[in-house]
C-alpha cells in the first residue's frame, strides 16, 4: 500500500457529497489513492454538515475516534472541512478540544486544499483557512465521481432566503450562478465519459440566474445528445415559475419527479419560517405539476416541532400531506441552530411533543408511500441500473424516473443502462420487479 492514500467521510446533503468528489479529484491529481479504511490512510478528511444537531454530534464522535489513529501514526494527517467549519464557534471548539486536527478549511476554498495540504506536510504545522465569502466561482476543478453512470452537477452556490430555522445561508454564502455554457461543457464531457443521468445541484435551483434562467437551462440541457435523464434539487416553492412547469411539458429528459420541500402545512408556521408562500400557493403548484405530468412523483421535506407549532398547526401539516399524497418525504425534528432567528424564539416545542408528532407523521407517510408504490404494480418502469444490491449479490438495483429504488434479477451487463422493468411488488421504501428482455 502506497503511503499516499486518503479516506473521506461525508456528512449531509448532495452538495457535500459533490464537494467530497471534488476533494477526491484534487487528491487524485496529487497522486493519492483512495482507501476504504480510515486507519490505512495517510490523509483523513471529514466533510461536515451543520443543518441539524445530530450531524454535529456524529462529527465530534468521529473526531474523537481519529485520536487513536493519530497516536499510533503521527504522520496521519487529519483534515476537517464543510459547513460546520464556516462557524467560528465550531473552529474554536475543534482547536481547543481536538488538537490532533491538522487542517481546517471551509466550503469556499476547497480549490486551495492541495496547497494547504502541501504546506502542512512540508512544514509540519497546523493550518486554519476558512473564507467568509465565496467570491468568484472556480471552474474546472477535477472530480472523482462516486458513480459511473450518474453525476452531480453544481449550477449555483449559496442561498439568499434566510428561512428562520436554517443555517445554510450562513455557511454557504449568497447565491452565485454558473454560466450555462460552463455547465453545458461539463455535462457534455460527463456524457462522453458514460454518464446517462445528471442531477443539477443548488440550495434553490429555481432561482438559478446565469445568462439564462432555470427553465432556460433545462431546455438547453435537454438538447445534449446522449444525455438521457435530468434531475435537480433542491427547489423552493416560492420560485417555481410557469416556465419551469412548461419545461416539464416539453423536455422529455426531465425525470417524472419533483422534490418540493413544503416544510409545514400551516400558514402561520410557514410565515414564521419566512418561507414566503402559503399552503394554498403550494397546493396550486402541485395541481399544475399534475396537470402537466399526471403521474409525476412528488417528494418533500417536512420539519416537525418548529417553535410555536400547535397541535392545530401540526394537523394542517398532516392534512396537507394527505391532500398531496406524497410518494415519500424526508421528515425532520426541528433542531435549534446557533445564530439563526428561530434560535431566539421563546416558544420552543418540548422534545416529547416533537417526537410524538414526528411518529404520527412518519406513520402517515409510510402508509401513503406504500399506497403509491402498490399502485405501480403491473406497470413497466424505465430503470437506470446502478449496480448490484448491497445485501444480495444476485440482485440488481436501480432507480425509476420517479426516484424509486427497484430491485430485480438480471444480467450484470445491463448495469449503467436504462432498461424496462415490470413492477411486481410495491413496498413502503422500494419496489421489486422483473427485467423485461428485449
Ligand atoms: N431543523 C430541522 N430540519 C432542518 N432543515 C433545515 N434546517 C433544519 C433545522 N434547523 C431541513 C429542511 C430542509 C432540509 C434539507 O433540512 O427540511 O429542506
Ligand atoms: Fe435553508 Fe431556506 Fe435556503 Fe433552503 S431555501 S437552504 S431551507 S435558507
Amino acid at each position: 500500500m502506497s503511503n499516499k492514500t486518503f479516506h473521506i467521510q461525508t456528512f449531509g446533503c448532495a452538495m457535500n457529497e459533490h464537494d467530497s468528489e471534488t476533494i477526491a479529484g484534487l487528491l487524485s491529481e496529487m497522486g493519492y489513492e483512495s482507501t476504504e479504511q480510515k486507519k490505512e490512510a495517510s490523509v483523513a478528511i471529514i466533510n461536515t454538515c451543520s443543518v441539524r444537531d445530530n450531524a454535529d454530534k456524529r462529527f465530534f464522535g468521529t473526531l474523537g475516534q481519529l485520536k487513536k489513529i493519530k497516536e499510533m501514526n503521527p504522520d496521519f494527517t487529519v483534515c476537517v472541512c464543510g459547513c460546520m467549519m464556516q462557524q467560528q464557534h465550531v473552529i474554536d471548539t475543534v482547536k481547543q478540544k481536538y488538537p490532533w486536527v491538522d487542517i481546517i478549511f471551509g466550503t469556499h476554498n476547497i480549490h486551495q486544499f492541495p496547497k494547504l495540504l502541501e504546506s502542512v506536510l512540508g512544514e509540519k504545522q497546523k493550518m486554519v483557512d476558512v473564507w467568509d465569502d465565496g467570491g468568484d466561482i472556480v471552474e474546472g476543478l477535477p472530480v472523482k465521481r462516486q458513480f459511473a453512470h450518474k453525476a452531480l452537477v453544481n449550477i449555483m452556490f449559496g442561498c439568499n432566503n434566510f428561512c428562520t430555522y436554517c443555517i445554510v445561508p450562513y455557511t454557504r454564502g449568497r447565491e452565485r450562478s454558473r454560466h450555462s455554457e460552463e455547465i453545458l461543457a461539463e455535462v457534455r464531457e460527463l456524457v462522453r465519459d458514460g454518464v446517462q443521468e445528471i442531477t443539477l445541484l443548488g440550495q434553490n435551483v429555481n432561482s438559478y440566474q446565469g445568462d439564462v434562467d432555470f427553465a432556460g437551462l433545462i431546455r438547453k440541457l435537454n438538447e445534449v445528445e446522449g444525455l438521457e435523464r435530468i434531475r435537480f434539487m433542491t427547489s423552493h416553492p416560492k420560485d417555481i415559475s410557469e416556465e419551469l412547469i412548461r419545461a416539464y411539458q416539453d423536455c422529455h429528459k426531465l425525470c417524472n419527479h419533483i422534490h418540493l420541500p413544503v416544510q409545514a402545512g400551516s400558514n402561520r408556521v410557514l410565515e414564521r419560517m419566512n418561507r414566503k408562500y402559503t399552503r394554498e400557493h403550494y397546493l396550486d403548484l402541485i395541481r399544475k405539476f399534475r396537470e402537466t405530468r399526471p403521474d409525476i412523483a412528488i417528494t418533500t421535506d417536512i420539519i416537525v416541532g418548529f417553535p410555536g407549532e400547535t397541535e392545530e398547526d401540526f394537523q394542517d401539516t398532516l392534512s396537507l400531506v394527505r391532500e398531496v399524497e406524497y410518494d415519500s418525504a424526508f421528515t425532520f425534528l426541528y433542531s435549534v441552530r446557533k445564530g439563526t432567528p428561530a434560535e431566539k424564539y421563546e416558544d420552543q416545542v418540548p422534545e416529547d411533543i416533537k417526537h410524538e408528532r414526528f411518529n404520527r407523521l412518519v406513520d402517515l407517510m409510510n402508509e401513503l408511500s406504500l399506497k403509491k408504490n402498490k399502485a405501480l404494480e403491473g406497470q413497466v418502469a424505465s430503470v437506470l441500473v446502478e449496480g448490484t444490491s448491497k445485501t444480495k449479490e444476485d440482485t440488481l438495483t436501480g432507480r425509476t424516473e420517479g426516484f424509486k429504488t427497484v430491485n430485480f434479477k438480471g444480467p450484470k451487463d445491463i448495469i449503467g443502462t436504462i432498461v424496462p422493468v415490470r413492477i411486481t411488488e410495491g413496498k413502503t421504501f422500494n419496489l421489486e420487479g422483473i427485467f423485461i428482455e428485449k
